[in-house]
């Protein structure tokens, strides 16, 4: 298997698994995955709009907007309610919008934990970033109400405790989370003239009080008050631009994720993972290698883009991989659990994607 081929593969393989109404599930073969999340569907969008599959993108974004006026109702509800002053018990209950979502749109009934706010902040700079690529200009105008909700209930929300990219920690504000909605709000001021006040003062709002409690010893940190390092910080900057790639903090903390998090090719998502037994995930693996291409690194991301091509099954990219796990000790207890890890997963496919279109590897042959 080369590169190139695997770029056909990957992209056939989301095709496959886009369901009619624009989803993409996150993967077809793990029972909890067998639905689509806002998180894994906008970078995988964004994935298909590196490599020209704009229609792909579109029919994900409209489907998005269908999520956002079927549950606009709840949407209100919260932003009311957090507006009041009341910011419910646990972070966890079923007032917040969900993260995951059947094909048709419908919330997953089930022990999860559903409140999460960075794929909202995700999809709007998502659909910023297919509007651009693209030129489809007119669905910002159609998904226009969706946008607007999606940025009240933001504005309402964003200080709240809620639970990270990895579902965990609900009870903790997280940086990565912040960043994604900074993104999104930044994404919509050039759409939305009108209010592009009101959302610079916002996204600023946001950038500021990152820099000030989502930083200690001179890097990023996990969240607020917890100060280790996560794979997925990286996202502050690529691709949400909260700072530059060569900014000193985001330096120290791509150092940091370097130093505890890689081994090999394969990335960590952060020390204490046992989720399988804490392998290495092939998404991240990909995003280090998007960060070393866009600071000039060109042979590093190379060589992590070979990894993962090393690394398919037969059925497509795994979610991690157990060559070195962190907690070996758990790995078992999750397959009894849950079954074997989650392959294909279709951001892995993803990621791979972007890193292929960095390195200029996007025309198959
Ligand atoms: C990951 C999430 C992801 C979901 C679906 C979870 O295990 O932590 O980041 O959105 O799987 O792929």
């Amino acid at each position: 298997m080369t590169t190139n081929t695997l770029i056909t593969e990957s992209i056939q393989l989301i095709l496959r698994h886009q369901a009619a109404t624009g989803a993409y599930l996150a993967s077809p073969a793990f029972t909890h995955y067998r639905y689509s999340w806002l998180r894994d569907g906008s970078f995988t969008a964004y994935a298909m709009n590196c490599v020209g599959q704009h229609e792909s993108a579109s029919r994900f974004y409209q489907w998005c907007d269908r999520v956002l006026r079927r549950h606009e109702h709840k949407a209100r509800a919260a932003i009311a309610a957090v507006n009041a002053g009341d910011v419910g018990g646990k972070t966890g209950s079923d007032r917040f919008l969900h993260t995951r979502y059947t094909v048709a749109g419908e919330e997953v009934a089930g022990n999860w934990g559903s409140f999460q706010l960075d794929g909202y902040g995700t999809w709007l700079w998502g659909l910023a970033e297919h509007v651009q690529r693209s030129g489809e200009d007119d669905l910002i105008q159609r998904l226009a109400p969706s946008i607007e909700l999606t940025l009240e209930y933001l504005t309402a929300c964003w200080r709240l405790p809620n639970f990270d990219c990895w579902e965990e920690w609900g009870d903790r504000v997280h940086p990565v989370t912040l960043a994604a909605i900074y993104a999104g709000v930044k994404a919509m001021e050039r759409h939305l003239p009108h209010r592009a006040g009101e959302l610079t003062r916002l996204s600023e709002t946001i950038r500021h009080f990152v820099l000030e409690h989502g930083t200690a010893h001179g890097q990023f940190i996990k969240s607020v008050g917890h100060a280790v390092v996560d794979a997925s910080l990286l996202w502050l900057t690529l691709p949400f631009g909260l700072v530059q790639v060569d900014d000193p903090l985001m330096e120290r903390t791509v150092q940091s994720i370097e130093q505890e998090l890689l081994v090999g090719h394969g990335v960590h998502r952060y020390a204490d993972d046992t989720y399988y037994g804490g392998g290495q995930w092939l998404l991240l693996s990909a995003w280090l290698g998007w960060y070393y291409a866009r600071t000039g690194r060109w042979k590093k991301a190379h060589q992590i883009a070979e990894w993962i091509v090393s690394k398919l099954k037969e059925t497509g990219l795994p979610e991690q991989v157990q060559e070195h796990l962190l907690s070996p000790s758990e790995y078992t207890s999750w397959v009894e659990r849950a079954g074997e890890p989650a392959v294909p997963l279709l951001w892995s496919h993803a990621m791979f994607l972007v890193l292929a279109s960095e390195l200029g590897v996007t025309n198959p042959s």
